[in-house]
């Protein structure tokens, strides 16, 4: 049976032989988070609404498609909420799969979300190694919340199950599966990046944890660069590992098993991006904003608030720009906007305090009348207003310290319905590997280097912005989510590993600079 989903037919995703096509029965894709989320009301009533997200839309058609179920945290910790099921039903109710929830309590949201997850694989992870709390009551949490999702996923399992697991929580839960005695395949995708050696080793827990993903058949990777870390990081366990294939997916033999490496740079929808930014209440809403702010070349950066999303950074070296470029004043406004995100937790908080004094003090030093330099948003945009930022603006500054792949700069590029506007990126995001032909790329954490990136965009001529764009378009449309799912769910199951392309734009430059 052809497994390509219709989506990934739909957006024109080849066909790779790999011998006899196996395929995905029963599809069970698990998360910490559901893709919806619950509210809580104060009488205990609840209801949910769906997350925003890619990857709900990437894998709602193969859902649709094989049947199965997503597993997952509602994001609430109230327990034995009454009308859950039945909420949790009616969400899915025409979608072709449902929703299993992993409840947790306080204790567990704290060193478990919280705590192990969040105060120390995100940093670390994320080359922060300084910002880890590496509490030892941690690691015993997220032992048991794993084991809590196998369970789950142990209590509804048939043996032609496909188990998709996602991202950094999650790195257990095939270890507790085949401790349970469970055989059959278990695929995992981590979307964040994968550290060095000598970074990842810092970790207390570090052979746990990589004795339990070696448990999984096979591992999904943002970049060659994540992959190459991690097989360093394996051979910490058994210097003697070794590795058959040299493409997107090579196999790396332990001694006890086979587990199938892969490099696949996750996608957008670009077709849907592109359509609804061509809708008329998008191309209204942008009019405005250019009206607005008329004369002007309006930079923008969009961020979840996230110390590895480089804020700071990016406000000082627009700072730079504005010192070092006087053609720039009262021609550009730099429009940041700050998703709130995880401000229960301290670093966040005292994240965001710094940001918004940032941009008090670089405000008070620029600010002429008729001029602000800096627009500051803290909010959550709706989707009009998303795309009408992407379409308005000029210029879009992606600097992340870090980044599985940044998603934002590829929802710019899609969004780019007349081929214009020019985009900054930071080498360390995923992205780059894929973007770099296009977009012009910097160091985060070199102040001057940035801030001559803003310029050499403000005076970029048109001609050139179009075609960098255009480059980055073909690549973002042709490597789009669907895409992603099929080749990651071909590597999966194929008997035989063929060839799994990366996109041919795909430069490995970035993977080998730390080579
Ligand atoms: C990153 C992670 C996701 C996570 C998201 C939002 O993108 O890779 O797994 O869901 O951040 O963070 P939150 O802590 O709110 O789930």
């Amino acid at each position: 049976m052809d497994m390509r989903t219709d989506a990934s037919r739909r957006a024109g995703a080849t066909t790779v032989e790999t011998g006899t096509q196996p395929s995905v029965n029963r599809l069970v894709v698990v998360s910490n988070r559901l893709p919806f989320i619950l509210s809580v009301q104060d009488d205990g009533g609840c209801s949910l609404v769906p997350g925003a997200g890619g990857l709900v839309s990437a894998l709602a058609p193969v859902l649709r498609n094989r049947g199965g179920m997503w597993i997952g945290w509602p994001g609430s910790t109230a327990r034995n909420i009454p009308d859950l099921d039945r909420v949790l039903l009616n969400a899915t109710r025409d979608s072709g799969y449902t929703l299993q929830p992993v409840e947790l309590g306080e204790e567990e949201k704290e060193k478990f979300y919280r705590g192990f997850s969040n105060e120390i694989i995100w940093p670390l992870f994320h080359d922060l190694q300084s910002d880890c709390n590496f509490d030892p009551s941690y690691w015993n949490v997220y032992r048991s919340v794993n084991s809590k999702f196998a369970q789950a996923i142990l209590a509804t399992h048939r043996d032609d199950d496909f188990v998709w697991v996602h991202d950094y929580h999650l790195m257990n839960v095939a270890h507790e599966l085949r401790s349970n005695g469970l055989t059959s395949r278990i695929a995992f995708f981590l979307h964040i990046p994968f550290p060095p050696l000598d970074i990842f080793a810092k970790l207390p827990w570090r052979f746990q944890v990589l004795t339990s993903m070696l448990d999984y058949d096979l591992i999904g990777f943002q970049t060659l660069r994540d992959r190459r870390n991690f097989i360093q990081c394996a051979r910490l366990l058994d210097p003697d590992l070794s590795l058959s294939g040299k493409g997107q997916v090579t196999t790396l033999n332990t001694r006890e098993r086979e587990v199938r490496l892969g490099a696949f740079p996750i996608g957008i929808d670009y077709t849907e991006f592109a359509k609804k930014a061509a809708s008329g209440d998008v191309t209204a809403m942008a009019d405005l904003l250019h009206k607005d702010l008329p004369n002007r070349q309006i930079i923008l950066g969009i961020d979840r608030l996230d110390y590895t999303k480089g804020i700071r950074h990016r406000l000082e070296a627009f700072c730079r720009a504005l010192q070092r470029f006087p053609d720039m004043h009262q021609r550009v406004t730099l429009v940041q906007v700050v998703v709130p995100s995880r401000e229960d937790i301290p670093r966040y908080h005292e994240m965001r305090v710094e940001i918004e004094r940032t941009v008090g003090e670089i405000n008070g030093q620029f600010t002429q009348s008729g001029w602000v330099p800096i627009h500051y948003i803290f909010r959550n945009l709706t989707r009009v207003e998303l795309l009408a930022y992407y379409r308005a603006s000029h210029i879009a500054l992606v600097t992340p310290l870090k980044d599985g792949m940044n998603l934002v700069a590829k929802e710019f590029c899609a969004a780019r319905i007349d081929e214009n506007g020019v985009l900054i990126l930071s080498e360390f995001a995923g992205a780059a590997a894929q973007l770099q032909r296009g977009a012009l790329i910097v160091n985060p954490y070199d102040v001057e280097d940035v801030a001559e990136a803003i310029h050499h965009a403000f005076i970029m001529p048109d001609g050139e912005r179009h075609q960098r764009m255009r480059k980055m378009r073909r690549s973002v449309r042709e490597y789009d989510i669907f895409r992603w799912v099929d080749s990651f769910l071909r590597a999966a199951i194929a008997k035989d590993l063929g060839d799994f392309p990366l996109p041919e734009e795909y430069v490995p430059h970035m993977e080998t600079v730390v080579l």
